[in-house]
């Protein structure tokens, strides 16, 4: 959804932007081409290894962009070491990016064999997914499983990993995979999505505390832009996009940012044949007043 991404970022040129998700900088390009000189991108990920990529494709920009590891929650950190107020927009794209899918070896896909990390920043102390599938008490993975992954068998596939951490711990994907077709069958007949794609994204948010860091986003960006500066949030899965949407009518209701997507923007059939992995995107864009 890069061009419905762009116009809500209403870029300016000779602005200053933030892309919190910068990733290997597919937005970020984007939004560069349409900067003119002066203008400048702000860049951050909580995944150290994309960054020395995003720098490679964003090099024929030189001077006009900043890279920075960390996570979008400590954007007022990294504005105030540079000594930036405010920015004309933020982008946040919470997706999860091919490189953490198919090459980070961290074991974020179902379909290869790898070991059950799921953190985004391997440096942090964090838990992987394979410490909670081996510590957390059988009510807690049911309330992960049901609560962040919408599978409504939570409760079984719960008490089977429990029954199978006793005979021997969770190492890997595969360890995962074999009890999720154990307690779930390899796919539900009229679903198209395998349950795996759901249980690993389920394990990946409470691993990253993705919530937890958006709600802690949400709470300071206003106070991070400009007047009529712009928030563009891409989000994936409806935990989130539900965070996002009553804090635009917060905002809305509070006189501090206003809505300009009562309904969320969706990607249209062709992008999502182009790119099956959009197909839960919702884009919500809001002004600062
Ligand atoms: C869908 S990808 C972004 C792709 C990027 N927009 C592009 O066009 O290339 C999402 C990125 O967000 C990063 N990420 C996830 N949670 C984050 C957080 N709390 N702070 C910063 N980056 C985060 C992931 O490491 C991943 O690189």
């Amino acid at each position: 959804m890069v061009v419905e991404v762009l116009a809500g970022l209403n870029i300016r040129p000779g602005r200053l932007y933030v892309d919190g998700t910068v990733g290997e900088g597919g937005h970020a390009v984007a939004i560069l081409d349409r900067l003119m000189q002066g203008g400048e991108l702000i860049g951050l990920d909580r995944n150290p290894a994309v960054l020395p990529k995003a720098a490679d494709r964003l090099a024929p920009y030189t001077s006009r962009f900043r890279l920075f590891h960390c996570s979008f929650s400590q954007m007022g950190e990294v504005l105030g070491a540079i000594q930036v107020q405010e920015v004309a927009g933020i982008l946040l794209d919470l997706g999860l990016s091919l490189y953490l899918l198919e090459q980070s070896g961290r074991g974020f896909s179902f379909q290869l064999d790898e070991p059950l990390d799921m953190r985004f920043n391997p440096d942090e102390p964090g838990p992987t997914a394979a410490d909670l599938l081996n510590t957390l008490s059988q009510f807690d993975l049911e309330t992960i499983f049901r609560d962040f992954g919408e599978e409504p068998r939570a409760r079984r596939l719960a008490r089977l990993v429990v029954e199978t951490r006793r005979r021997r711990p969770f190492h890997t994907t595969q360890d995962l995979v074999e009890v999720i077709h154990q307690a779930l069958g390899p796919r539900r007949a009229k679903s198209r999505i395998h349950p795996a794609t759901r249980i690993f994204q389920a394990l990946r948010i409470a691993v990253n505390r993705e919530l937890d860091e958006l709600e802690k986003f949400l709470s300071h960006a206003p106070a991070w832009l400009e007047s009529q500066g712009r928030l563009v949030v891409l989000s994936y899965h409806s935990l989130e996009d539900r965070l996002v949407k009553q804090r635009f009518l917060e905002w809305d209701r509070a006189g501090v940012m206003r809505r300009l997507t009562k309904k969320p923007l969706t990607p249209s059939d062709a992008e999502v044949k182009r790119n099956p992995r959009a197909r839960a995107a919702k884009l919500r864009i809001a002004e600062k007043t």
